[in-house]
């Protein structure tokens, strides 16, 4: 008997026709989730970027060479950093760019195809929770033309392992444990998502420091890293603010938890396996199980070499961007409405 898609919209009726796992008609709908991780983001760097305010207001600042400097955030999702930044810094451009369209100053495309238009003309490039869905063998390649566009690169990620209180690597569950030791039934799935052996010998983070390490153009002696811990589902102990962040990972991962069912469905996993999956998964995000952490947070960034700054970053081209998308800022006359209530979405951890 033929399986009816899940994604009826989708001609393909598969969950990653242009290699993101989310079919396009789900993005949208996606895109309230995308904020809530936004203000986790926010809430562990203090901030909207991992450099201090004095760094930044000091690479964005308008200068004669560059009068009005450029802001280029690849892989944007619902756009919510590129505004965040545009309220930050009036005077710049900011330009978002992926493979859905998006309200704020917006260019369709794939990383996959190269950056070759953005080359040289951005002062600040940023690339959040992209690289995860960059296909393993193209990881390297991505991060190297990342490097192109602009001055300064900041890469930040989930670094694709769960540990536990004590920060100890939790392994992937299995359907039949083999022994009482703990383990983890997020990486397991995160295995599942992305069809991958436990334990995977990728963690995100040294993918990105080899490559930019190995990068010509980055200056090495620039290169910064920091590692988070999200408690999931409890209150993260001396975390800072552990409680508010537990609170919105959970609700969060619970949201993740729904999209993968989508996915697993549409690849023709078993509706009771699938079923079985997401009953371990509820009862880990709620911390029912035992204390998890998400252990996703690394940024990495890496400048030009003086020597090989552009003269100017900024060209009339950016202009056009702008202006052609400049409407969908009216999109966004109320701001607010995109972002994460706390008191609402609380209500669906009881
Ligand atoms: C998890 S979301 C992150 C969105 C945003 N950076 C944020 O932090 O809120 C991943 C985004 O990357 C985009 N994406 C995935 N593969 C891409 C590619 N090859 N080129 C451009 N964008 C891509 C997806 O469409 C999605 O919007």
């Amino acid at each position: 008997m033929s399986q009816q898609s899940d994604f009826p919209d989708d001609p393909t009726g598969s969950a990653e026709p242009d290699g993101y796992m989310l079919p396009a008609n789900l993005r949208k709908e996606d895109h309230d989730r995308l904020n809530l991780q936004h203000e986790i983001w926010r809430t562990l760097l203090n901030g909207l970027c991992p450099v201090s305010k004095t760094e930044l207001d000091d690479l964005l600042k308008p200068t004669a060479a560059v009068p009005i400097p450029a802001v280029l955030d690849v892989g944007c999702g619902s756009g919510i950093w590129c505004l965040d930044m545009a309220h930050a810094y009036p005077h710049a451009k900011v330009v978002g760019f992926d493979l859905t369209q998006c309200s704020p100053s917006f260019v369709q495309g794939s990383v996959l195809d190269g950056l070759g238009q953005f080359y040289g003309k951005f002062a600040l490039v940023h690339w959040r929770t992209v690289l995860i869905h960059i296909a393993p063998d193209k990881q390297m390649w991505a991060i190297d033309e990342l490097s192109e566009p602009g001055g300064l690169l900041i890469i930040s990620d989930w670094d694709e392992i769960f540990v536990d209180e004590h920060r100890k690597r939790l392994p992937a569950a299995k359907d039949v444990p083999d022994d009482e030791a703990p383990s983890s039934w997020m990486a397991r799935i995160t295995n599942e998502i992305f069809k991958r052996d436990d334990p995977m010998d990728s963690i995100l983070r040294f993918q990105i420091h080899n490559a930019l390490q190995g990068n010509a153009v980055v200056d090495k002696e620039s290169l910064r890293m920091s590692v988070y811990h999200i408690p999931v589902g409890w209150d993260g102990g001396d975390i800072e603010n552990g409680e508010t962040l537990g609170k919105m990972a959970t609700i969060d991962f619970l949201d993740v938890s729904a999209r993968f069912k989508l996915v697993f469905a549409s690849r023709g996993v078993p509706a009771n396996v699938i079923e079985n999956w997401a009953h371990h998964l509820d009862s880990e995000i709620r911390g029912e199980r035992q204390r998890i952490m998400s252990r996703p947070e690394t940024e990495w960034r890496g400048t030009y070499s003086k020597e090989d700054m552009p003269e100017s970053l900024f060209i009339d081209e950016i202009d056009h961007w702008y202006a052609t998308a400049a409407a969908g800022w009216l999109h966004f006359s109320n701001p607010n409405r995109h972002r994460m209530n706390l008191a609402r979405d609380e209500s669906r951890l009881v």
